[in-house]
């Protein structure tokens, strides 16, 4: 299969509202618009696996961290290489794939926990089945992150919540920084109007599409 004719394998990362998922939303309704099949999809995903993360997340079953980071690894590898609509397929199809958090996601999360190394390690699998053409960050400020999510959720510790976000941002920016010879990352600074965010999330889009006509 040609270049120009492969789909795209496009991947959004940030902390906790951030906005991912809205903007998600509004990138595969304009790529739609265009005229290409586009796939949104996300993890932990609602498969088997994921479905026994989000339990743990939960807390609905007890767990230890080296257990969850090894079946994120696993629901991966799922998510990539499972027959009925993995993303391999997908990309294969030829549709553009958009995917709400990958394995940037546990270096950043995890790395809380267990040694980076460890889960960048447990991760080389899915790495070389697909890594993504690009890894678009959405950067927002942990406070206005915590402001954005606070009227929807009730009944957390706000400076505990606040702490957890800005070491995971901390993360992500110490894994850019480890794997920026092996993976295509653009940072969007987030902290503006979600308009805004969307049209240089969508200029960053374009250029990875680039060689097709429909844009
Ligand atoms: P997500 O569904 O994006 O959060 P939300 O419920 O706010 O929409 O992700 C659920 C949580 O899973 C999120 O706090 C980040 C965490 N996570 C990891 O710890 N490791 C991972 O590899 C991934 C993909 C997510």
């Amino acid at each position: 299969m040609s270049e120009k004719n492969k789909g795209r394998f496009i991947v959004f990362e940030g902390i906790d509202g951030s906005g991912k998922s809205t903007q998600i939303k509004k990138i595969s309704k304009r790529l739609a618009g265009f005229g290409y099949n586009v796939y949104s999809t996300f993890e932990p995903t609602d498969g088997p696996i994921g479905s026994l993360i989000r339990q743990m997340l939960s807390g609905k079953l007890a767990t230890d961290q080296r257990t969850i980071a090894s079946l994120f690894a696993a629901d991966r590898t799922d998510h990539l290489v499972n027959q009925e609509n993995g993303i391999g397929l997908k990309v294969h199809q030829g549709e553009i794939v958009l995917c709400d958090r990958y394995y940037f996601s546990s270096y950043a999360y995890h790395a809380q926990h267990i040694d980076m190394k460890w889960v960048i390690h447990a991760n080389s699998l899915n790495a070389d089945i697909l890594r993504p053409d690009v890894t678009i960050f959405i950067d927002v400020d942990p406070d206005l992150c915590f402001e954005r999510i606070k009227s929807s959720r009730n009944n957390f510790d706000m400076y505990e919540k606040i702490d957890v976000m800005k070491k995971v941002r901390a993360n992500y920016f110490q894994a850019f920084d480890t794997l920026k010879d092996l993976e295509k990352i653009i940072i969007i600074d987030g902290n503006t109007t979600m308009e805004r965010v969307e049209d240089r999330i969508f200029n960053e889009v374009k250029k990875i599409i680039k060689g097709d006509s429909k844009i």
